[in-house]
């Protein structure tokens, strides 16, 4: 990590959602050599604890919560306790997110709340009650969601509710960000394409992972979490200040 004067989050606090593992975890650490005090909330404490002291040993600052980001009143006890612990919020990411692969006519209600509640709704609170934090302390802030390329374009693989979902994130971004221009509060996000993570390979084996990347990625490889970090750090950061209701595409040249 690289701590001195010239990072960009100096004195900022971000929560991540979802940030024990995967693309959340390398956008906490992210965030964090670029300055930034980070609440990692997840509902996977251990990971979330591991994380945040990995953050801590590197001389960063970081606080793991455990948090189902379904539940309203875990949203609003990961905003109190940010708040207590770090006195501000300046930055949320909106990352947690889970994946259904089922065939279409297989897909059940269940199937269908939980992948919109987990993907879309959660995003929607966490943001309603960060945002209403920074009004109430009259802090400018930064709120990114990680959308996906499912946003712009259906996936072969079944998973309708996760893309449909990705598409409400696409859209959910650019709402939020007309509603909160006014406050100083900036809502962008990321689109990631195939990103190695447990996520992306709970949906196809690692070699047709590894294969799809080098024969479908214009790249040639398939995308790792730090490849999202800049992004996320430019969004969170002075040098888009004036970049609103933005996702950001970051696929390696998929959708290209
Ligand atoms: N991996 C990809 O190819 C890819 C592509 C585009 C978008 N994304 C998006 O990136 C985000 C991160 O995904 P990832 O690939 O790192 O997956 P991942 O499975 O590695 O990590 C997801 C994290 O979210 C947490 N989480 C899940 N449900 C939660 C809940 N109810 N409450 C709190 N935390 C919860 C998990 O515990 C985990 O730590 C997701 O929103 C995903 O849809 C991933």
């Amino acid at each position: 990590m690289k701590w001195g004067v010239f990072v960009k989050l100096r004195d900022r606090v971000a929560i991540v959602t979802g940030g024990a593992q995967g693309i959340g975890q390398a956008i906490a650490q992210g965030l964090a050599s670029e300055g930034a005090a980070v609440v990692i909330a997840d509902l996977q404490e251990d990971k979330a604890q591991a994380t945040a002291a990995g953050v801590s040993e590197a001389g960063g600052r970081a606080l793991a919560l455990k948090v189902n980001v379904l539940n309203l009143a875990d949203l609003q006890a990961m905003v109190d306790q940010a708040l207590a612990h770090f006195g501000q919020i300046d930055i949320l990411v909106n990352n947690a997110g889970m994946l259904i692969v089922k065939p279409f006519l297989e897909m059940t209600e269940a199937d269908w709340d939980l992948q919109l509640g987990v993907n879309l709704k959660s995003a929607f609170f966490a943001t309603q009650k960060v945002a209403e934090a920074m009004i109430r302390a009259g802090r400018p802030g930064r709120i990114v969601n990680v959308a996906s390329t499912s946003s712009f374009t259906a996936s072969t693989i079944p998973t309708v509710p996760y893309d449909i979902s990705k598409a409400g994130v696409h859209m959910l971004t650019k709402s939020s960000a007309v509603q909160l221009a006014k406050y100083g509060i900036n809502v962008n996000a990321i689109a990631p394409g195939t990103i190695n993570t447990e996520l992306a390979r709970s949906a196809l084996e690692p070699e047709k992972l590894a294969k799809f990347g080098q024969v479908r990625i214009p790249i040639g490889r398939l995308g790792q979490p730090q490849d999202l970090v800049g992004a996320v750090v430019f969004l969170c950061s002075d040098d888009s200040a004036y970049v609103l209701g933005h996702t950001l595409v970051v696929d390696g040249g998929w959708l290209a």
